[in-house]
């Protein structure tokens, strides 16, 4: 299916709303890459119901909660922002707040009614019905759709997005891996893929449209299938990085256990391909591994690694990581400290096991106490940092072909112009000196030669081509 009009302009808005009714939606968007382009999902789909996005929660008629429910913190913090959330309420009664998400799937009507506050509760797969559930809220009553799908993809959605240099597009929804301390699998359903076609007409439609780069999205991208066309995820990103050859193309997130030979040389072929790979190994003993259900040895992870090397050598790699599963033991934590230090990753999303209601692990207990967990993961967390702090050495008096994002957060924040920041094909952010004088705009490729670093920024000047 070809997709026409994915970013809106203020011009074209008139043209596409179905109806204006002059209400303003304000969404708030928690956890992954996918409910950042599920929240442009929804906001599509209001848009064409006649809402304007606003960007402040301070005149919204609808304020949406677009949650995450990965680990109880997440959900924590939906249960702080809703508290804020009252003052919004009191200053207007007729006010309609909504919870969207994956902590919706999860909780469902428990949350309706939560500090007399939220009217809707709706999840993954019921975005389409988000409009009526609104208008349903405005005249007073209270509404949840939380029916998960084994076919929707919102393939034919627009998702309003915001201009900028990158992207965000879903080619696959759902998660059938089971691993044992998840809650994705409950909270989005079944794993179902996006045609081919329709998504390399989309990329190509982004590159047309001014965007950069553009990340595919999915819990699990490379079991990617497009059943009627046999093409597996190589196929599809073979397509995309032929359809769009100047765009950055990314990816994430990808599972060792398909980590396929195909995948990697596919990787290696294209230029515009970016060479990251997020890959998440959660463990470096095979004991818990498959306590966890991940379906792939330390032995098969390592392997993987060196196969992106021998295609990739100077590929950037990162994983997540969870400590204290349930049974680990000093030595399965030392196993995990000593893979890290073999794979050597460019950076570590790092994590305390955070037991999740109806999963597998759930009843497998919570054993380690949460001391235990903290210095484990403060130990990971240093030897992490240390590491990517000594690869980021390494990179001082290189140059990098950097695109330019725009000004960097400290002059954000000191709301000077000074200093800019872009971003490396290997995902690294870089900050360089910024005049007005200068000839580039964001968006940009340009050369940037690298004479400081840390753990987790490189810095240096902008140099000719
Ligand atoms: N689909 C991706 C991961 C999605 S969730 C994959 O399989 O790799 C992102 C990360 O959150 C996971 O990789 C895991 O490290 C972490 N995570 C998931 N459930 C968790 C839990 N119950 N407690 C702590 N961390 C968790
Ligand atoms: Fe969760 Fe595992 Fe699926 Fe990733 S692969 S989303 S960790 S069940
Ligand atoms: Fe969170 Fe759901 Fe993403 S649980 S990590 S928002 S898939």
């Amino acid at each position: 299916m070809n997709i026409e009009l994915p970013i809106l302009t203020s011009e074209q808005e008139t043209e596409v709303a179905e109806q204006q009714l002059n209400r303003k939606l304000y969404v708030e968007t928690y956890g992954c890459q996918m409910n950042v382009n599920d929240t442009e999902i929804v906001q599509g789909v209001m848009h064409k119901h006649g809402y304007d996005v606003t960007d402040t929660p301070d005149n919204a008629d609808v304020i949406l909660l677009n949650t995450c429910a990965i680990r109880d913190n997440a959900e924590k913090k939906i249960h702080e922002r809703l508290n804020h959330l009252k003052y919004y309420k009191k200053r207007n009664k007729d006010l309609v707040v909504g919870i969207l998400g994956c902590m919706a799937e999860r909780l469902r009507g428990d949350l309706l009614g939560e500090k007399n506050l939220v009217d809707l509760v709706v999840g993954p797969d019921e975005y389409r019905r988000v409009p009526e559930l609104v208008e349903n809220a405005l005249g007073g009553g209270q509404g949840v759709a939380v029916k998960l799908s084994r076919v929707e993809t919102y393939d034919d959605i627009i998702p309003l997005r915001t201009e900028g240099i990158s992207s965000w597009v879903s080619i696959m929804r759902g998660c059938d891996k089971f691993c044992t301390f998840c809650v994705v699998p409950f909270t989005r359903g079944r794993e179902r893929s996006r045609g081919m076609q329709s998504i390399v007409d989309e990329v190509k439609y982004l590159w047309d449209s001014g965007f950069k780069e553009t990340t595919l999205l999915g819990q699990n991208v490379n079991s990617y299938r497009d059943e009627e066309g046999g093409y597996d995820f190589a196929d599809l990103l073979d397509a995309c990085a032929k359809a769009a050859p100047q765009l950055r193309i990314r990816y994430t997130t990808s599972h060792p256990y398909d980590m396929s030979d195909k995948l990697i040389e596919t990787m290696a072929m294209h230029k515009n391909i970016c060479e990251y790979i997020h890959l998440p190994v959660q463990s470096g003993s095979d004991r818990i591994l498959k306590l966890m259900n991940r379906h792939y040895s330390v032995e098969h992870y390592i392997e993987r690694i060196a196969k992106i090397k021998e295609y990739m050598p100077n590929c950037a790699l990162s994983t997540d990581i969870i400590v204290g599963f349930c049974t680990e033991t000093e030595e399965d934590h030392t196993m995990t400290m000593q893979l890290m230090r073999e794979v050597r990753y460019d950076g570590a999303y790092m994590f305390n096991y955070s037991p999740r209601e109806n999963t597998k692990a759930w009843k497998m207990g919570d054993d380690v106490p949460d001391e235990v967990k903290t210095r484990r993961l403060n130990e990971i967390i240093e030897q992490q940092t240390k590491i990517a702090a000594e690869i980021n050495k390494t990179e001082e008096g290189k140059t990098f072909e950097v695109l330019v994002e725009g000004p960097s957060k400290s002059s954000t924040k000191n709301n000077s112009n000074d200093q800019w920041r872009g971003r490396t094909d290997h995902n690294k952010i870089v900050v360089f000196p910024h005049s007005e004088s200068v000839s580039y705009v964001v968006g940009d490729t340009i050369n940037v030669r690298v004479n400081r670093s840390t753990s987790a920024t490189l810095f240096g000047d902008v140099v000719a081509g």
